[in-house]
């Protein structure tokens, strides 16, 4: 390991240095000479602090041997899987370096980071921890494709803070919990490149944090219902903040789609509810029936389910944000349902309708698609901005014949009546699971990602583990998930009929069974490539497509599935090399992969490393990633680059 602390080195660290470097405003002009030289002495550190170049490489054990692929532009040499490396590692030919990480300033007035000193208005100010779903908006708005200048909107899951204060017990502080619920949410931050390296600018006007106080709209057929209502929002139209986002998607006309995943576990006291249709809805989604574990109920009445029945109604949705605009107010689209949304891809038909594909999850769970009513205007952006408001949505069956359909999710059909306890679409849609339950659809191993290949239109679902289907009483294996003890996980490719995003039926086949394959019974399988092209995989959960319609795979869990660092791979989709999988990166200890996701032009790969040195605490960190030292770990975007800062990622 680097036994200095190269925090000291860094000159993007260092405010004075920084702002005197390469991070530039709008309408500043930088010095050539001066942007070269901090640009170049980036690069070194870079190397140093993300590759490993001056560190021994330590207990990588399995060289994947995959071939390279010419036909789909993935030339790259695959690197080894990680075990035990505290650095993020690139193949030959790139680089690595960090954008922000948590604490970092996102607003101009904001204070610098002191762990020791957190609570909300520092942490509002600042970025947040646990970093997601990345999105990245080229500037100037609106029909732009600039890979070298753009907004970064980057959501933040959830927090850890046994591994975020020193001291932390079980009866938090108030500063502490407000420095959680403000690490929560998004921010944005304007990013550019210079000379193959990204900075983002701290003084941008354009920077914003939303955070769990934030306030927010409903929108769509839930707004107002009597279960979104609350004693501090009559309406049921505002809510404050959203909650544990995770993955999400970016819409064509230019906002960030963000999904709130696992908002049960913020919600206490779940057995002091009146029995009835509300408390039974918050089981099946798995509020906390007692005291939580993060004790905020101690502080705001909104997290007590005893005192507020309908607070927890009010997440789990789809929000949607217009990153261009920090005054304006983001919006849950209430239209695609409420459960553990992992993601929010979208994609335009071919009659200009819009579709959001996602998923829910948790074992056994189900995957949804939405069908806006109007079709995407190219003119005129601001006609787009409630398309997600009215449409419809759908849940999947996926028959053992391989073929599937697509369940409307829609009060007045199928079992979704009166008759049958259902008083409206808002009803249905804060009830989403007990619909997709009565509506037969297919119980899934834990839908993560669901992602279009822009080349072929097929429909790629990651299912990221669940060991326990067949289980005591859980569902037994089926053809969409096909292994009881699933440890790996497995990625399932759908083509709707006609190509079409709007039809209601589908094909569908298994693309990838993840695991060993030097281990016979695990029985993997990778789209019919051979052993020597395919590399161990496992728990995979992000997935990005680049232009030529690789499929890029980020896990999260593999070490606990098969022992190494979570890893990204590139996965040839089409052709002789179809399967073909190759490691193009590994994660610091403990880290997750999340957010992968690329510039218009894939000369730039973003990626949010979550959770450095998960596990461990404030005190005794298992990792010191990013700065290295005696810094904490902590959560931060990268990006990745061919050296010299030109060149498609994969070549
Ligand atoms: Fe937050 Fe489903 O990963
Ligand atoms: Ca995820
Ligand atoms: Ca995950």
């Amino acid at each position: 390991m680097n036994t200095e602390n190269p925090k000291q080195n860094l000159p993007w660290l260092d405010k004075e240095a920084e702002n005197a470097a390469t991070v530039r405003g709008e309408n500043s002009s930088p010095d050539f000479k001066e942007v070269v030289e901090a640009g170049l002495e980036r690069r070194e550190l870079i190397k140093t602090l993300f590759t490993g170049a001056a560190m021994a490489a330590t207990g990588a054990i399995t060289a994947p041997s995959a071939e390279a692929s010419s036909l789909t532009g993935l030339t790259f040499k695959p690197i080894k899987l990680s075990q035990g490396n505290d650095y993020i590692d690139v193949p030959e030919g790139y680089d690595a370096g960090l954008v922000i990480a948590w604490g970092n300033p996102v607003t101009a007035d904001a204070p610098d980071f002191d762990p020791n000193r957190q609570n909300g208005p520092t942490q509002s100010q600042q970025f947040g921890y646990n970093c997601d779903m990345v999105t990245y908006h080229s500037l100037p708005m609106w029909n732009s494709t600039n890979s070298r200048r753009g907004l970064m909107c980057v959501n933040h899951e959830y927090t850890d803070p046994t591994a975020m204060f020193p001291n932390y017990s079980t009866t938090p502080t108030k500063d502490q919990v407000d420095a959680e619920i403000a690490a929560h949410g998004v921010s944005v931050v304007e990013v550019e490149e210079f000379f193959g390296v990204w900075q983002y600018n701290a003084n941008s006007a354009f920077n914003w944090r939303i955070t769990g106080e934030t306030e927010m709209m409903i929108t769509g057929p839930a707004a107002g219902d009597p279960l979104m209502q609350t004693s501090a929002d009559r309406t049921g139209t505002r809510v404050r903040g959203t909650l544990n986002n995770c993955a999400g998607g970016q819409t064509p006309w230019g906002t960030m789609l963000t999904a709130e995943e696992n908002f049960n576990q913020y919600f206490a006291n779940r057995n002091g509810m009146p029995a009835g249709v509300n408390r039974d809805n918050m089981a099946r989604l798995g509020t906390i029936t007692g005291v939580s574990s993060r004790r905020w109920e101690s502080f705001y009445d909104r997290f007590d389910q005893a005192k507020e029945p309908n607070e927890a109604n009010r997440f789990g949705w789809i929000v949607e944000i217009d990153p261009y605009d920090p005054n304006s107010m983001p919006k849950k689209r209430t239209s695609m349902g409420r459960c553990k949304h992992e993601c929010a891809t979208t994609t335009i038909a071919k009659n200009g309708q819009v579709v959001v594909y996602s998923g829910d999850d948790e074992r056994f769970d189900y995957v949804y698609k939405f069908v806006t009513a109007g079709v995407f205007n190219r003119d005129n952006r601001a006609a787009n901005m409630d398309l997600l408001d009215n449409g419809t949505l759908y849940v999947a069956r996926y028959n053992a014949d391989g073929t599937g359909e697509w369940l409307p999710v829609v009060f007045g059909t199928g079992p979704l009546t009166a008759t049958n306890g259902w008083r409206n679409q808002a009803d249905v849609l804060i009830r989403l699971r007990q619909a997709g339950d009565a509506l037969g659809a297919t119980r899934m191993d834990r839908p993560e990602d669901v992602e279009v290949n822009p080349v072929t239109g097929a429909v790629y679902l990651v299912c990221t583990n669940n060991t326990q289907r067949g289980v005591g009483s859980n569902p037994a294996t089926d053809a969409a998930n096909p292994r009881a003890n699933n440890r790996s996980g497995h990625i399932i490719e759908m083509v709707e009929a006609g190509n079409d995003h709007t039809r209601t039926t589908f094909n569908w086949q298994i693309f990838m069974l993840c695991g060993n394959p030097d281990d016979p019974a695990q029985g993997t399988y990778f789209a019919g490539a051979p052993r020597e092209k395919v590399s161990p995989i496992g728990a995979p959960d992000n997935i990005a497509f680049d232009n030529q319609g690789n499929l890029w795979i980020g896990t999260d869990g593999m070490e606990a599935a098969l022992g190494w660092h979570d890893a990204v791979y590139a996965c040839v989709t089409e052709g002789p090399d179809r399967g073909t999988l190759m490691p193009f990166m590994t994660m610091p200890i403990g880290a997750e992969t999340c957010g992968p996701t690329f510039t218009p032009d894939n000369e730039t790969f973003f990626l949010a490393v979550q959770h450095p040195g998960e596990g461990s605490t404030f005190a005794r960190p298992s990792s010191r990633w990013p700065y290295g030292g005696n810094d904490i770990p902590r959560p931060g975007v990268v990006f990745v680059k061919k050296s010299w800062g030109r060149g498609t990622i994969g070549s």
